[in-house]
């Protein structure tokens, strides 16, 4: 314990490196992509257009929530996940009247599960692209090899930018990150980029760039 401080006091930098990692936590939209994937991706459907195995099985239409969320505050659509405030939100917009097999999500998930869920959402009804590779695949290998320059948020803050004077891309910007297509990124990860942006291509496969495709996209808020 004694040389663990020492250390802590004689490398600053290693320091911060530690506390960053300590404080590390996958964003919204990725934790709540992970419960779309087990919980609502059989009736919605992978893109959210309604169209899921479930839905076709059961002759009904969930709602294409890449249309319908845009118009919907937060709030209601906590409602909606939920099923509470009934006398609030009308009939056709409660989510656990639509079928009598429809679970009520409230005992399901918490408060911050539901943030997630709804980050998930509006991250598929903003998707101009979709999503390639195993996204928990990308998250070991940004923390591995991208965070210390594009931040653990992924907004270009990481550490190594004040040290290089550096301006990683921000890739919390929804409209930044759609405005690349996937094979852009992907030549952008293999090839590297200015001056400062290392080439990947050695260093990680094909499958894996793939993989940091869907995770950079799932940073954007
Ligand atoms: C058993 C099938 C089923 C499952 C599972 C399911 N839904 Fe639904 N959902 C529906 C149906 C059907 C509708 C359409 C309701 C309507 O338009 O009357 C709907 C509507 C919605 C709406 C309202 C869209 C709008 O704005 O009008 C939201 C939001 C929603 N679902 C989110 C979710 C989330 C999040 C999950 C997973 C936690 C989930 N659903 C799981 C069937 C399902
Ligand atoms: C040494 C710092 C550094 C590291 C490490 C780094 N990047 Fe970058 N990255 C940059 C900089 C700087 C830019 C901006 C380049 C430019 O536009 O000139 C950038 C830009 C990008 C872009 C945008 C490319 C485009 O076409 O506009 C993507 C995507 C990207 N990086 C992904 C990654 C991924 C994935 C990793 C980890 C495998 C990574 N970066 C690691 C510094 C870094």
């Amino acid at each position: 314990m004694k040389s663990f401080v020492w250390i802590m006091l004689l490398h600053p930098l290693l320091a911060l490196v530690m506390i960053q990692q300590a404080s590390a936590s996958p964003p919204p939209a990725y934790e709540g992509r992970r419960l779309y994937v087990s919980y609502c991706q059989l009736c919605h459907g992978t893109g959210g257009k309604g169209d899921g195995a479930l839905a076709k099985a059961m002759k009904i239409s969930p709602a294409d929530l890449t249309t319908t969320v845009r118009s919907r505050s937060d709030s209601i659509l906590t409602k909606i996940i939920t099923g509470e405030g009934k006398p609030t939100i009308s009939g056709r917009d409660r989510h656990n009247l639509i079928n009598e097999a429809m679970p009520e999500w409230k005992n399901i998930f918490d408060k911050s599960q539901i943030k997630s869920l709804i980050a998930y959402l509006r991250f598929m009804s903003r998707a101009k692209h979709s999503l390639m590779g195993d996204p928990k695949v990308g998250l070991e290998l940004y923390q591995k090899y991208c965070k210390v320059c594009h931040g653990e948020d992924g907004d270009g803050d990481g550490i190594m930018t004040n040290l290089l004077g550096i301006m990683p891309m921000d890739h919390t910007n929804s409209n930044e990150t759609n405005s690349l297509t996937n094979a852009e990124i992907i030549k952008s990860i293999l090839d590297g980029k200015g001056r400062f942006m290392p080439a990947w291509r050695n260093i990680i496969s094909q499958g894996d760039v793939e993989a940091l495709v869907s995770y950079i996209r799932l940073l954007s808020q």
